[in-house]
């Protein structure tokens, strides 16, 4: 096994590792996983080691730090005896006999690593210094490039945002089909417009984008904008999150700051187009504010500024949750520093149609831990009860 080790140490230290499969467990016992993958990810700006542990009927999910990261890799070695071990180097094969003899086949690399499996190095993708269109006439830049010192904060904000986007882009990433996204209560647009100029002008992809929101002065302003930058696949269009009718399919819907249950009616509208990819901050969240109640968190729940911040952790716990339960992969992250806007959280979800009886269990004992009867459920309905069956 210190060939393992040996290994394993050597790909984590090359920082060349895309992912483990390890598989032909030696027990093989129904209650138990009988497939586990690893791979890094990006959480919170920091590069963890996801575990995939595969059951017959759902998947439970592990994030380690590098260094109980080899710990448990080799516990899982004696549990299986094979593994593959993907590297930006090459590809190996790990074959474990009977009596632990421990065989090792090197062949030339046949995987690549995307955006989520590498170890990025922090850095904007729009830079100061360099004039962008986009950014002049929104007015976070001047001609210069400079960033305006009073924007700074959206500046950083859109970066930020990009970042997210850059991640998911392997689940975008069609170029011989059009990707159709939407962006709910768009308000301003600053997000809408960096988001068309991060797909369109810099990615190349062939998308069409809708922006929606309430108020008419804000999309006459923002077509007239889109209009001057030459954005012919950018729309946007005035109307209520709940109703809007206006597309019958939705690659990726965006929600970035729309109060309290719209952000629910907007995850809603994604499940029910089956979206692939759903980008969310959260705000306000004041529905459940008003139906959390237990008795053991009484000391918690008597001070209206501990239960507001409780209300808000649980409803977008429930949102994941519910993601989940849905099919969706689901990751809350950070969105920007707690120091600019408390409304810092973004729920990232991506469509893998695995669903973790976990999730639906988790989600029925803390609805009956709080007593809470979830706007987002009941929207769902009968998509969402079935599963909860
Ligand atoms: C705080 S702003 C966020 C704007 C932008 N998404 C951002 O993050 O910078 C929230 C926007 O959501 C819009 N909004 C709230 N409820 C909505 C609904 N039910 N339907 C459409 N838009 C809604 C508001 O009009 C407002 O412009």
């Amino acid at each position: 096994m210190d060939k393992i080790h040996e290994l394993v140490e050597k790909i984590l230290k090359e920082e060349s590792l895309i992912y483990f499969v390890l598989s032909n467990i030696r027990k093989k016992d129904p209650e138990m996983y009988d497939k586990v993958t690893i791979r890094p990810v990006i959480l919170k700006d920091k590069k963890v080691y996801q575990f995939t542990y595969n059951y017959q009927k759902k998947v439970n999910h592990e994030n380690l730090k590098e260094e109980e990261m080899i710990e448990k890799v080799m516990t899982l070695f004696e549990q299986f005896k094979q593994g593959q071990i993907f590297t930006n180097e090459a590809d190996y094969q790990i074959l474990i006999s009977k009596k632990f003899k421990v065989k090792i086949l090197k062949k030339p690399p046949t995987k690549e690593a995307t955006n989520l499996e590498h170890n990025r190095k922090k850095k904007y993708i729009l830079s100061e210094g360099k004039p962008n269109p986009f950014l002049i006439r929104l007015g976070v830049m001047n001609e210069k490039g400079k960033v305006l010192a009073k924007k700074f904060d959206k500046f950083r904000q859109i970066n930020r945002f990009l970042e997210m986007v850059e991640d998911i882009m392997p689940y975008l990433n069609k170029k011989e089909k059009r990707v159709n996204i939407i962006d709910f209560g768009c308000g301003k647009s600053y997000l809408t417009f960096a988001l068309y100029h991060y797909l369109v002008e810099v990615s190349k992809l062939n998308v069409n984008i809708i922006g929606l929101d309430l108020k008419k002065d804000v999309i006459r302003d923002c077509n007239e904008i889109a209009k001057d930058l030459g954005y012919e696949d950018l729309k946007f269009m005035i109307g209520d999150i709940e109703h809007f009718t206006g597309v019958d399919k939705v690659d990726m819907v965006v929600t970035l700051h729309a109060c309290d249950t719209a952000t629910d009616a907007a995850l809603t509208k994604a499940i029910e187009w089956d979206a692939e990819v759903i980008l969310s901050v959260p705000c306000c969240q004041h529905e459940l504010f008003r139906q959390i109640h237990n008795d053991v968190m009484k000391p918690i729940l008597k001070h209206g500024i501990l239960k507001e911040r409780m209300s808000a952790i649980v409803t977008d716990s429930i949102r994941a949750n519910i993601l989940e339960i849905m099919g969706y992969q689901t990751q809350i992250l950070e969105f920007i520093d707690m120091e600019h806007t408390p409304k810092n959280l973004l729920i990232r979800a991506v469509k893998t149609n695995t669903v973790s009886c976990e999730s639906i269990e988790e989600y029925k004992k803390l609805k009956a831990f709080l007593g809470v009867d979830p706007y987002f459920e009941r929207a769902l309905g009968d998509r969402l009860y079935e599963k909860l069956k």
